[in-house]
């Protein structure tokens, strides 16, 4: 790979230090504040344990508050170093360090005092300003298929009326484009505030069992970076937009591994909503302004799939309890598919990936399950990196 910059120290400073510094800070911050928050009554029990010796152990709750603070030490640390760096980084380092501090608020508050659904797709729209205020990307867009047909097929005989009506909205129709262009401009904008509100949930509701929120996390990261070291090395004309992703995810990488030491299997300590929320945001911050926002779902193939099939229970169609992670059975030792009870009698299966997993895998134990849906989230990154640079799949939608 090129260096980022022509200044060594800078470099040095991305590449090696800052994700060493988040390192020793997460860990040393996890060690001193656990019996803090427990002391303080921040702790959780562990569901998936009920019926062990560890039922009635307080695991302390929230540990995301300090790898969220290790990583805003250090990515406040590169504000200085980028002060001068051309082109600017600084303005879109600090929009992105006031959304990923909103969203470490937003996600400890949750964690004290339980927010409603209102304030969990509120309050992560209001982070996302800074980030679409100063986005300085494309807001172009290559349409689906069926609407080539409309806009670029000849005669065109919608391509007047259409095209005017989107030009009243503020959106241009590429007329020439062959790939079939449209700069949707302010929709762009709130795409990107879905994205932020999307990435911040989406880990908080795939989770519920050891190591899974953090795990998924470290995998997102690291084929994010993957991702940015191919197009890094291809030498695409954002290649500075990656390079800014390569360090906001750096230290954030290493202070989740710091984190997922204590929370693997059988875990001393609970991530808390503040790590689902600020793992999320830094997830849109880097997809943003590294200009890879429509890329970067590819990476989230398995939230999305257990977001379609949570929204049955999301939006109360079915009865949504309290936790849905999957159920411990105390005389097998191994973790089953979890049951919510509809009001006139009868069960149905919580709608979530982890309990279809266990439904189509069979009963397992916790450790082992954690481990299997890892593996799936690499598999369907694989998958998802095909779809990106070998074009499968092109031609079915796009
Ligand atoms: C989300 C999920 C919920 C799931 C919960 C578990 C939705 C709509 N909500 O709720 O179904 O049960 O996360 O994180 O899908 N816990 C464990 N083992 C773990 C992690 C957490 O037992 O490995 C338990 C602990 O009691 C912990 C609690 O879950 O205190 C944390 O739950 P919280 O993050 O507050 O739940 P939500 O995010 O509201
Ligand atoms: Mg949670």
């Amino acid at each position: 790979l090129p260096p980022p910059t022509t200044s060594p120290l800078y470099n040095y400073f991305i590449l090696y230090i800052s994700p060493a510094l988040a390192y020793i800070i997460a860990t040393w911050g996890i060690d001193n504040l656990e019996e803090k928050l427990v002391k303080r009554g921040l702790f959780g029990l562990d569901i998936g344990k009920r019926g062990t010796k560890r039922e009635k152990y307080k695991v302390p709750e929230a540990l995301g508050v300090v790898t969220g603070i290790s990583h805003v030490v250090v990515l406040s640390l590169t504000t200085y170093l980028c002060r001068t760096s051309t082109p600017p980084t600084l303005p879109v380092l600090l929009s992105s360090l006031t959304s990923i501090l909103f969203m470490l608020f937003l996600g400890f508050t949750d964690d004290v005092l339980e927010w409603g659904w209102t304030a969990k797709l509120v309050l992560p729209t209001v982070s996302s300003i800074p980030l679409v205020a100063v986005y300085d990307g494309s807001t172009s867009v290559v349409a689906p298929r069926f609407l080539h047909s409309l806009f670029w097929t000849p005669p065109h005989q919608s391509l007047t009326s259409l095209s005017t009506f989107l030009a009243n909205l503020g959106m241009t129709v590429y007329p020439g484009s062959r790939v079939g262009l449209i700069d949707v401009s302010w929709v762009y904008g709130v795409y990107m505030s879905l994205l932020s509100i999307f990435t911040s949930n989406c880990i908080n509701i795939y989770a519920g069992i050891n190591g899974l929120e953090v795990g998924q996390s470290v995998v997102i990261s690291c084929c994010i970076l993957l991702h940015n070291a191919h197009e890094i090395s291809a030498g695409v004309s954002s290649t500075q937009q990656h390079w800014f992703s390569v360090m906001v995810l750096l230290p954030f990488l290493t202070g989740s591994l710091a984190l997922l030491r204590k929370n693997w299997y059988p875990a001393s300590c609970f991530v808390g909503d503040t790590y689902c929320y600020s793992a999320g945001v830094v997830f849109a911050v880097v997809g943003i302004h590294g200009h890879f926002s429509k890329t970067l779902l590819l990476f989230f193939i398995p939230q999305v799939l257990n977001f379609l099939l949570s929204l049955p229970q999301l939006l109360k169609v079915v009865p949504c309890p309290r936790h849905r992670l999957p159920r411990y059975n105390k005389s097998t030792g191994l973790m089953e598919p979890s049951e919510y009870a509809l009001p006139g009698g009868g069960k149905g299966t919580n709608l979530t990936l982890i309990n279809a997993w266990l439904k189509v895998g069979g009963p397992k134990g916790e450790e082992r399950l954690t481990f299997e849906l890892l593996v799936l989230q690499v598999a369907m990154s694989a998958v998802g990196m095909c779809i990106r640079y070998k074009g499968i799949g092109r031609g079915l939608i796009f």
